[in-house]
């Protein structure tokens, strides 16, 4: 990765530069076409004009090697810019393991940012510079877009289920956020600022913000007051798979398929039990749609997190 490379767009994040060249080229290849295209047009109706004497008496034949190089020569370049943006687009959501993590709560016309450490934030994130940061988003009623047009990074957030993008601030100072999904009335108004502050300032940022406890603190109260511990501990009568070391490993399901446990495998698993049974348990477990909010479940998800992910 080309960490501060400065894009001529002037761009804030590491995926300035490689959404740039993929854009500048784009531009390049339909500019080019457009404008030959309209050239030509221009061209020949100026030349075969009503009236004109341009020589008219060799009508075109078919030529075949000009319609096989005008088919083959735009597919090799799509083929081209296929595989560059897909590759790019894997890289912005393939998050480092070592990245920050931070929850983005979206809603009729607010954006809510929880950090790990359990600092809230509305309409303004503070991120550090230098440091790879990874946004797990959800909606609590329509689709949005978390769009940071200088950290050439738009990702929709949906309803019902958690999306992530993730990137690495280039440069300190105020960015801004736009909310791109027309999302009701007030969409035009739901923005923000990304903060970028160096690791120092951005630590004592961080400690000196709440005295909220944590989100896995939070996480492992509601475990209790749910009713989850009741079920999920090794010492309790109900047998339920056992959650120390989920987080990010293979489950093996009734049905014979397995699937990793990720954010959206444990909110289904609380809200849906009975979508995907594990291998070896009865379905027994209630659902809990309805009687969590998504903080809630924001904050169970990283408790569980906190009980383990493999080596
Ligand atoms: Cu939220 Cu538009």
């Amino acid at each position: 990765m080309n960490e501060g490379a400065e894009s001529v767009l002037g761009s804030a994040s590491t995926w300035g530069a490689k959404v740039d060249q993929l854009f500048v080229t784009m531009l390049g290849i339909t500019g080019f076409v457009a404008l030959t295209v309209a050239a030509l047009i221009v061209f020949f109706a100026i030349r075969y004009r009503p009236g004109s004497n341009a020589d008219r008496s060799h009508p075109p034949t078919q030529v075949r090697w000009v319609e096989i190089t005008w088919t083959a020569a735009p597919l090799v370049i799509f083929l081209a810019v296929f595989f560059w943006s897909s590759s790019l687009f894997r890289q912005i959501h393939a998050a480092p393991v070592n990245a920050m993590r931070i929850h983005v709560l979206a809603r009729q016309w607010m954006w809510k940012l929880e950090h790990d450490g359990g600092r809230r934030e509305i309409d303004e994130l503070h991120v550090p510079l230098g440091q790879p940061v990874e946004l797990i988003m959800t909606s609590q009623d329509v689709i949005h877009s978390f769009f940071i047009p200088a950290f050439r990074v738009k990702q929709d957030v949906l309803p019902g289920r958690y999306t992530s993008v993730w990137f690495t601030a280039t440069r300190t100072g105020r960015f801004d956020l736009f909310c791109a999904e027309y999302c009701g009335t007030d969409h035009a108004n739901m923005q923000g600022d990304i903060v970028v502050m160096r690791p120092e300032a951005f630590s004592r940022w961080l400690a000196s913000g709440s005295d909220q406890p944590g989100l896995a603190t939070r996480g492992f109260e509601l475990y209790r007051r749910a009713g989850c511990s009741g079920c999920h501990e090794p010492t309790s009568s109900v047998p339920a798979p056992d959650l120390t070391g989920l987080f990010g490993t293979p489950v093996h399901l009734a049905d014979g398929s397995t699937v990793i446990a990720d954010e959206n495998y444990i909110r289904d698993s609380i809200l849906l039990p009975r979508k995907q049974v594990v291998a070896g348990f009865e379905p027994v477990m209630p659902s809990f749609q309805g009687q969590l909010d998504e903080e809630d479940l924001i904050s169970l998800i990283a408790y569980i997190k906190s009980r383990g992910t493999p080596p």
